[in-house]
């Protein structure tokens, strides 16, 4: 699918350009997102059981075992034309602001230095009572879980408390200073990119219509249709790590 020229001629211009992702951008990495049909991790297991303060207080050995289980296929999933197109963006526009609702590194590791995590990440557990950071050590990462594996949490190594999750979950607040940044990126932004996301989550999904809302050019990647479709400048149907790479190399020869 070839990109706008209006798009194009907007990205050469662009002072700041914000790029808000979710599931999909790494769905090509091999990992699944939470509400694609029969692959989505919400369509197989419960959400109330697994992603919520009361599900790890009934029952932290399946809580922990299965984040340990994505931490495991992340650790094992490399990332792909999508998460590499978008650190090329920022090398090729004054300011890009990447916001995800990701919990994976991968944009870390193409190249993305400052990430804005909102719904927190795998990789940095901390204590449910005083909440020190946990460092997963040597030997907790070569064994790595099976899915439905039960694993008992580590404890704080400062106070004792039991390590949770250092996610998100449905009925907590957004980490503050990540929220309050994504925030004022999606009132400044020129150019505003919503990728392999269902827009379902808020306040995350907020975000785009707030660029809307400030005069952003906006623009949806998804190879499914969503509810943003109908609002934004221009909606790709396509996957993320074949389109985002395709607007870089037109808009700047590069990738
Ligand atoms: P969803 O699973 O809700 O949506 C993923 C979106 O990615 C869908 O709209 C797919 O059509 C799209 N998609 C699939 N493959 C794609 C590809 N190759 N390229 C581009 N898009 C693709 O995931 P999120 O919107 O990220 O919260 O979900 C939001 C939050 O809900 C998650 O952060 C998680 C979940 O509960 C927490 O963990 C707190």
């Amino acid at each position: 699918m070839d990109p706008h020229p209006q798009l194009l001629e907007s990205l050469r211009r662009a002072k700041h350009v914000v790029v808000l992702t979710g599931a999909g951008v790494s769905a090509e990495s091999g990992l699944a997102t939470f509400r694609d049909k029969q692959s989505g991790l919400w369509e197989k297991f419960d959400a109330l059981e697994l992603a919520t303060p009361a599900a790890f207080a009934k029952d932290p050995p399946l809580v922990w075992g299965w984040y340990e289980w994505r931490r495991a296929a992340v650790l094992r999933a490399q990332p792909n034309g999508a998460h590499k197109a978008i650190a090329d963006m920022a090398n090729a526009v004054p300011r890009l602001t990447l916001v995800t609702q990701n919990v994976d590194d991968l944009h870390e590791r193409a190249g993305s230095p400052s990430v804005l995590h909102l719904h927190g990440q795998l990789a940095h557990p901390y204590c449910e009572h005083c909440r020190r950071g946990y460092e997963f050590r040597s030997a907790e990462m070569s064994n790595l879980p099976q899915e439905g594996y039960r694993m008992e949490p580590p404890r704080c190594e400062s106070c004792g408390g039991r390590v949770r999750p250092g996610v998100v979950w449905f009925g907590e607040p957004l980490p503050a200073a990540e929220w309050h940044a994504a925030l004022g990126a999606a009132e400044a932004a020129d150019v505003f990119f919503c990728v392999g996301t269902s827009s379902t989550v808020q306040p995350a999904a907020s975000l785009t219509d707030i660029a809307i809302e400030a005069g952003a050019l906006t623009v949806q990647i998804n190879p499914n249709a969503t509810e943003v479709d109908a609002k934004v400048a221009f909606a790709y149907r396509a996957p993320a790590g074949e389109m985002l790479p395709q607007i870089v190399r037109r808009a700047w020869s590069k990738g």
